[in-house]
């Protein structure tokens, strides 16, 4: 299999629908919305967006509840809107992903309800039901609330049936084989609804928990027999989709491109919070644990000068290794589900994260509002956020009234009052974090050698890290310096790139607190 030619090179934008854009002035952003804003978009260099879901659902979990896979959600508006943003941001060469969210529904999915029924029927085999009140598997099954005797098994929230995609290896009569044909209907399905977005125009899909269909199996797990369920149903998937649509982008949110990648035939998987080598190197998340002996400042990016880049570019010449050009990785400047990027970090060091990002050998992927250094909102919790709510806060393009975000009185998600992290102070100021962003996205477009798939090579991974990329025409030198400490290198420099609180003399490169410089060694 061969990934769309586009992928590699493409600048990835996502958006959390809720608040982008208010295009009908409710209080809350919309598909209408997120039209208007192409041109900010197409502005940027942004080649394509992936938004959250954007189905009808009760929003327990923000949409990861769907009510209804073939309606939109009147919040963000109707099936016409969203015809209308894929033409629009087609014409504008932005190519559209949505979210598919297959790992289970939204308790009030009609499939969900008629399975509840006592007496079997087309849905009854749709989700994981045990066959009495009594059975337990770890915790999960929820029990007692419907006629049917037994538990469903949970997914995420108690609100979230998981679909049935059966078991690694079954060992109750109520649990069935992956491969069981009882659950061909159930794909067929899935087949369908992906079908309906793609015969619009969808350009893909971004997959959630798509290491959790199959059940028994560890989304980690990259041994031998390994996740070997959930490679027959990706597989089986794509075998399908693959042959009927071309050109098209299947995103995995697993955190494990060894079994994503290698295993299961998608493009590219996300590192996020959830790989310790890249948290270790651009987070300082403390309350996620996972990093717990990890205090706040001693990760790569901060000031304090004392992590190192040695894990990281470790793991992740492994990863290319192992994925064996089937595919990329992407670590994205942020999610719905994380601690904002900027928050607890400099300006400067922000823009330092940044000319990482946009350079070293990943699929370009950035977090609304990141561009602008949007921190964190540590105060607000509502559609089953809790703590992730503080990254979903509306878009800040203006310092007025709500942000410029909505004409309503108030917003549904409130505005973060910091003054002047807006698009519409940052365009006017050449060193702001948007226009740093804007510029390394140029670079990044212009020199092919920074794509997803060309060469790496790590020369130092302290302060300063210092790593090439190169198609064999072209080498690009990166320098980036985090911290405080001014330190200097010798350098052959053809051409400067870009460069922040760096200072080029002669052969001599001085890189000062904060810094990064990229270099074009060779004409
Ligand atoms: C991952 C999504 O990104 C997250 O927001 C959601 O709560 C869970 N999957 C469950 O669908
Ligand atoms: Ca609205």
């Amino acid at each position: 299999m061969k990934n769309a030619n586009w992928i590699k090179s493409a600048i990835f934008y996502q958006i959390y629908p809720v608040s982008f854009f208010d295009g009908n002035g409710d209080g809350i952003g919309d598909l209408k919305g997120i039209t208007a804003k192409v041109g900010y978009l197409k502005d940027l260099g942004i080649d394509a967006v992936w938004l959250n879901p954007v189905y009808k659902s009760p929003f327990k979990d923000a949409g990861y509840d769907v009510s209804d896979y073939l309606a939109i959600d009147k919040r963000f508006g109707t099936m016409e809107d969203l015809k209308n943003l894929i033409e629009v941001f087609h014409e504008n060469g932005i190519k559209v992903v949505l979210d598919m969210v297959f790992g289970h529904t939204s308790n009030k999915h009609k499939w969900f309800i008629k399975s509840t029924s006592k007496k079997r029927n087309k849905y009854s085999d749709y989700y994981i039901w045990s066959d009495s009140n009594f059975d337990e598997y770890n915790g999960k099954l929820i029990k007692g609330l419907y006629y049917r005797d037994g538990g469903y098994l949970m997914n995420y929230y108690a609100s979230q049936p998981a679909l049935n995609y059966g078991f690694h290896a079954p060992d109750k009569p109520w649990q069935l084989k992956y491969d069981d044909a009882r659950l061909d209907p159930l794909r067929e399905e899935l087949l369908n609804i992906m079908r309906f977005y793609l015969d619009m125009g969808v350009d893909g899909f971004r997959f959630d928990l798509a290491g959790h269909m199959v059940k028994g199996e560890v989304w980690d797990d990259v041994s031998e027999n390994g996740n070997t369920g959930n490679a027959w149903f990706w597989n089986k998937i794509f075998g399908t989709l693959r042959k009927e649509y071309k050109n098209k982008v299947y995103i995995a949110e697993w955190v494990c491109p060894k079994n994503s990648i290698a295993k299961c035939g998608f493009d590219f998987d996300f590192l996020t919070h959830d790989t310790p080598a890249y948290n270790e190197l651009v987070r300082n998340e403390k309350n996620t644990n996972l990093v717990p002996e990890l205090e706040l400042g001693d990760n790569y990016f901060s000031e304090n000068g004392k992590g190192t880049m040695k894990n990281f570019a470790d793991y992740v010449d492994d990863l290319y290794k192992a994925i064996d050009g089937k595919g990329y990785i992407s670590s994205p400047s942020g999610s719905h589900d994380e601690i904002r990027i900027g928050t607890f970090k400099s300006d400067d060091l922000l823009k330092t994260i940044f000319a990482f990002l946009l350079t070293y050998k990943n699929i370009a992927f950035i977090y609304y509002g990141d561009e602008i250094g949007i921190r964190h909102n540590f105060n607000v919790s509502r559609d089953g956020g809790s703590i992730r709510t503080g990254t979903r806060t509306p878009m800040q393009w203006t310092n007025g009234k709500n942000r410029g975000f909505s004409q309503h009185r108030g917003t549904y998600l409130p505005t973060n009052k910091d003054k002047n992290c807006s698009v519409e102070s940052q365009l006017k100021d050449e060193n702001s974090i948007l226009n740093t962003v804007k510029k390394l996205i140029k670079i990044r477009k212009k020199y092919p050698c920074l794509n997803a798939e060309c060469n790496q090579r790590f020369l130092e991974t302290g302060y300063p890290a210092v790593y090439e990329r190169s198609d064999g025409k072209t080498t690009i030198r990166v320098y980036l310096n985090p911290s405080n400490k001014p330190v200097e290198r010798k350098c052959e420099v053809n051409e400067i790139l870009l460069t922040q609180n760096a200072e080029i003399n002669g052969n001599t490169l001085l890189l000062k607190a904060q810094s990064f410089a990229i270099i074009k060694l060779n004409a």
